[in-house]
């Protein structure tokens, strides 16, 4: 397949690129940043919020891989942060239509749900979490990712191509979830580290993915012949921490109603839709004796 894989000098877009380009499909990578881009990939640079520029990427492409964004409501202001992730993100679904391509598949995100970066301490209304959760966000972040999951469906009604939003967790390098699984463990006493806030693993309910089954799953929506617009939560079936999930979820989120069993470390959080649709699950987890 020729796929264009957008943020692809960003950490997921590389790493989808590269795997993409090992499993022997034309990739075009594409970013506003120049950068270290997948080798086998044509870097080309510009920015997604320019709808003529978005043209000229993806006309003639099978399958987009859209994962260029502002990852977080901090780097930038809120105004900021919304304007180029909506903005960018529908100009990527409008060229994608016009191009007819088969499928996109987009990074959406837990915290569209609220609780990762919401300033006041947010508890899910009830756990697992799955896709018919509430959103209960109060950050712009999270909105542009309600936004672009609303873009997907309006565009779906529009036209053939398929949208398919990932509600990723953490997802990075077993190194740097080992490092941050780590510091959950021992927040009390290390320095505080600007990158890691108090609280913020218990705010994303302690879950991870591995950056290997991020561009496996997305290979396999983007391979998949699915139809219209879908959301699904896409997580590691257990968790970044030592404690058991419930032990967890009574100390840090006491009034989340609890729908069915959290045995052991399991996840909080349901990827069971993808896993039926798609009949792939996360693979590669944390050892938790090396936290
Ligand atoms: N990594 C995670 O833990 C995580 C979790 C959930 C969701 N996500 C989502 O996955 C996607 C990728 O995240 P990441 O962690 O790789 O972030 P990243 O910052 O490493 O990469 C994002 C890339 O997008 C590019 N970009 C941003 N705006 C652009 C624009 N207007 N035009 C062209 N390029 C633009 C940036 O230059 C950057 O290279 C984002 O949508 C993010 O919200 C990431």
């Amino acid at each position: 397949m020729k796929i264009v894989v957008t943020g692809a000098t960003g950490l997921l877009g590389k790493a989808t690129a590269e795997h993409l380009v090992r499993q022997g499909h034309e990739v075009i990578s594409v970013d506003r940043r120049e950068g270290d881009c997948a080798k086998g990939s044509k870097l080309v640079v510009g920015d997604l919020t320019n709808l003529d520029f978005c043209d000229s990427v993806i006309t003639g492409a099978d399958g987009v891989a859209h994962l260029g964004a502002i990852p977080n409501p901090t780097d930038a202001r809120q105004f900021e942060v919304f304007k180029n992730n909506s903005v960018s993100t529908f100009a990527v679904f409008t060229a994608a239509a016009q191009a007819k391509v088969k499928t996109v598949v987009y990074a959406s995100s837990l915290s569209a749900y609220g609780f990762a970066y919401s300033d006041e301490w947010t508890s899910p209304l009830y756990a697992p979490v799955d896709e018919a959760h509430p959103f209960i966000f109060e950050e712009s972040y999270a909105l542009s990712k309600e936004v672009n999951e609303r873009s997907a469906l309006m565009w779906s009604r529009r036209c053939d191509t398929a949208f398919v939003g990932m509600r990723f967790p953490w997802t990075n390098t077993p190194e740097k979830t080992l490092e941050l699984a780590r510091r959950f463990n021992d927040e009390d006493n290390l320095p505080p580290d600007p990158r890691f806030p108090k609280g913020i693993v218990a705010k994303i309910l302690w879950t991870y993915l591995d950056l290997r089954d991020a561009v496996k799953a997305i290979e396999i929506v983007l391979q998949s012949n699915i139809k219209g617009s879908h959301v699904y939560n896409f997580a590691a079936p257990d968790i970044m921490a030592k404690a058991p999930t419930m032990e967890l979820m009574q100390k840090f989120h006491p009034k989340t109603e609890i729908r069915s069993p959290l045995p052991g470390h399991s996840a909080p959080l349901s990827s069971q839709a993808f896993v039926d649709t798609f009949g792939y699950a996360p693979e590669f987890l944390i050892n938790r004796d090396d936290i």
